[in-house]
């Protein structure tokens, strides 16, 4: 299996298994990662997912160079779908998704960390775009996403450079949220997962497709959004159960 799912506790925690390629992402580990977060997805019983690359070397090495080498463009574009709807499946995931990045995190598979909701990275952790010292552009997501993260300076600047960055500099730049002894991230991911997963299953979800669908919406649009998500929670989940705890703990 190139992509392992394991489920306990309400967490998900799903694998790139290829370390012998650095966990480099050919159509079949896109299409794999597709098939594991449709599967978490429609699951309620979990409340979190980590996503992280097997070993210790690399979260994922990016697109697979070699399978690119043979490509004509009707089959580049066709196997950049397939990347693009493997990274919107992790991004469209109703619970959020924790990258923990153990390594090298580059072209692809910096795309693919930029598609969870929150980035822990080891401290060995290198991440980049270098696309363009192939010959070619980012080709899912990283035009796009990297500008809405750090911004469209700093997006320029490792885009055009192809430079690879240390887990410090990703740190200071907001690329990811926080930077852990390497020994210590399995640990620091699942800690934080379980975090989210004690709080409302409901609340959790709706906060995330608020915020989702506000990122790249006006102002207005989003408080619409933040609306319906405050209504749903008003309608289902555990929002009556959750409130009468906190108002008797307060009583006694
Ligand atoms: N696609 C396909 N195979 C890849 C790969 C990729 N993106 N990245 C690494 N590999 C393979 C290597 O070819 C090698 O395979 P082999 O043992 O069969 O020869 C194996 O993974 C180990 O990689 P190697 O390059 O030997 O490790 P390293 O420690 O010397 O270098 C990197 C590590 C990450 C610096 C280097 O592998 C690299 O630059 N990879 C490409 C990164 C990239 O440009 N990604 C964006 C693609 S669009």
């Amino acid at each position: 299996m190139l992509v392992i799912s394991e489920t306990s506790g309400g967490i998900c925690k799903v694998t790139i298994n290829r370390p012998d390629k650095l966990n480099a992402m050919n159509a079949e580990v896109a299409r794999e990662i597709s098939r594991a977060f449709a599967d978490a997805s429609a699951r309620d019983d979990v409340r979190a997912i980590i996503l992280t690359g097997q070993g210790t070397k690399a979260f994922s090495a990016g697109a697979d160079i070699a399978a690119m080498y043979e490509m004509e463009p009707d089959e580049a574009v066709a196997y950049a779908r397939e990347g693009q709807a493997a990274l919107a499946a992790v991004e469209d995931a109703p619970q959020p998704v924790i990258a923990a990045i153990n390594g090298f995190a580059l072209g692809g598979g910096c795309e693919l960390a930029m598609s969870c909701d929150i980035r822990i990275a080891a401290d060995t952790a290198r991440m980049g775009q270098p696309e363009v010292t192939i010959g070619i552009p980012p080709g899912w997501g990283g035009t796009q996403r990297l500008l809405r993260i750090v911004g469209i300076a700093k997006a320029k600047e490792l885009v055009y450079t192809g430079r690879m960055i240390s887990a410090a500099e990703a740190e200071e730049i907001g690329l990811v949220n926080s930077v852990v002894p390497a020994d210590s991230l399995e640990a620091e991911a699942q800690k934080m997962a379980e975090v989210i997963a004690g709080n409302s299953g409901m609340g959790v979800r709706m906060s995330k497709r608020a915020i989702n669908a506000g990122r790249n919406a006006d102002l207005g649009t989003g408080l619409e959004v933040e609306l319906l998500a405050w209504r749903n929670c008003f309608t289902f989940g555990d929002r009556k159960s959750m409130m009468k705890e906190f108002l008797e703990k307060k009583k006694k």
